[in-house]
């Protein structure tokens, strides 16, 4: 076995196609419909939010797409990203099990997100589109998209979500570095943000109105577009760089993967690293585990409801099947801004509901913890969102320690926790607390889910 610590590829080793699960899957997807009539959306529908490029990705059978090269010259600036064995905390943990970590944080935003921003700046621009608009939770996708939109010369505006707009100032300052405008949201200049604030003036925003806001702002305006940093089926496809590097870096130190876990906000992190391996899967080459991990204050998988719904609050986003709290849920403040979204990705939720991967919801206490014992033994201090995908990894290596087991287990670091001192302060101070979502309010989002004719 090897020696390694940090398994490295070359610049030559970045990837040049995405991979395209939707032709490899089982029964494809449920279609997206249109939020007005309830029938499905085709491209002219989708024309006032993206490139024509982006949505011909969205729903395309070929299996590989090639990266264009210009999207492959940022990319170089920080891929191929390092695959560490973490072996410090194995030994601390006392685990016969064999962690590996892909590290995202090393790109320029610090998470996977610039990996879809690029590509996503990349195509507008050359569409001809002058400015995107956007949302952000935890700050990290709206970053990323600010320094895609730098690369390409296009302007970004941005919709944070308040609570993160508070705790996370310096978030703000590095999208203005990079030339966005930042708002916090729900905000005075969108009509949704304005019925919000009617309602609760002191209200803490979510995901869902952040996403209303910036489509609000874009539909309608000249020359402008709205980019998603989740979800959507394109963007899970342009992380899948993750996976297919990790892939060729476990294969040079001769290992296969037993479990794969991932944090899943809208799925993008998740799907990336997940489904190159799912389809050698299904393929027959190797038979990993998949896992989720949710925060259990907003465990869409785990407790919401596979059906149609809104990808957003004030449901101006097309309707899609997914794994739902209801798109007007508002999850408690916790400190992963970027896991607080009422839907999981059409494709994940497919893909749980076929049974190809399963899921588990955590605290964020567990997850503080599990970052703290990281950080003292790895060194790199996570996201709070990876938190998770950590605490379920040294579940998974303390179990191994009870059975014996030598599994070996890949999981996504998707982000650094650089810019979430505010969180570990709390947590250090003995702030925190968990969040456990009583069933009634579930259930009361729930029901106002839309209806539609399928
Ligand atoms: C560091 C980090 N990890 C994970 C997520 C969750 O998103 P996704 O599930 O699409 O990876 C976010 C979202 O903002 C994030 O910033």
């Amino acid at each position: 076995m090897s020696e390694l610590t940090k398994i490295t590829l070359s610049e030559q080793d970045i990837p040049t196609a995405w991979y395209n699960i939707q032709p490899d899957l089982p029964s494809p997807a449920p279609p997206v419909l249109h939020p007005g009539t309830g029938q499905p959306v085709g491209p002219d529908d989708l024309a006032p939010l993206f490139p024509m490029a982006l949505i011909g990705q969205e729903v395309s059978q070929d299996r590989f797409i090639d990266i264009p090269g210009a999207v492959l010259d940022v990319y170089r600036l920080w891929r191929p990203s390092p695959l560490y064995r973490a072996r410090r905390l194995e030994r601390a943990l006392g685990t016969p099990a064999r962690i590996y970590y892909k590290y995202e944080g090393v790109s320029p935003a610090g998470s996977h997100k610039p990996n879809t921003a690029v590509a996503q700046a990349y195509y507008n621009a050359a569409e001809g589109t002058r400015r995107l608009t956007t949302e952000t939770g935890a700050g990290q996708w709206g970053s990323a998209l600010a320094f895609g939109c730098a690369q390409f010369g296009i302007d970004c505006e941005v919709w944070m979500v308040r609570v993160s707009y508070d705790q996370k100032p310096y978030r703000r300052t590095m999208m203005q570095t990079w030339g966005a405008t930042v708002h916090p949201s729900p905000s005075d200049l969108t009509s949704t943000g304005r019925a919000i604030l009617a309602g609760d003036p002191s209200s803490s925003g979510s995901l869902g109105i952040a996403i209303s806001e910036a489509v609000e702002a874009a539909v309608g305006a000249v020359d402008t577009k709205y980019a998603l940093g989740s979800v959507l089926n394109h963007v899970l496809m342009h992380q899948t760089v993750i996976g297919e590097e990790a892939l060729r870096q476990l294969a040079m130190v001769d290992e296969t993967p037993d479990l794969l876990v991932g944090c899943t906000g809208g799925g993008s992190n998740f799907g990336g690293l997940s489904f190159p391996f799912l389809r050698e899967k299904l393929a027959g080459r190797m038979s990993p585990t998949i896992r989720c991990v949710e925060p259990a204050a907003c465990p869409s998988l785990t407790r919401g409801r596979y059906a149609y719904d809104f990808g957003d609050t004030a449901g101006m986003a097309p309707l899609v099947k997914m794994h739902t709290l209801g798109h007007d849920f508002v999850p408690d403040p916790i400190h992963s801004g970027g896991l607080r979204y009422h839907g999981m990705a059409p494709l994940v939720s497919h893909l749980y509901e076929l049974g190809l991967v399963e899921a588990e919801a955590i605290g964020q206490l567990e997850c503080f913890a599990a970052a703290l014992t990281f950080a003292r033994t790895e060194g790199i201090i996570p996201a709070p969102e990876p938190s998770h995908a950590l605490a379920a990894t040294i579940r998974e290596a303390n179990r191994c320690k009870e059975s014996g087991e030598e599994r070996v287990i890949l999981t996504a670091l998707c982000g650094h926790g650089h810019f979430d001192m505010g969180a570990y302060e709390a947590y250090l101070a003995g702030q925190l607390e968990d969040f456990d979502q009583p069933e009634e309010r579930i259930r009361a989002a729930l029901d106002r889910l839309p209806t539609v004719p399928v």
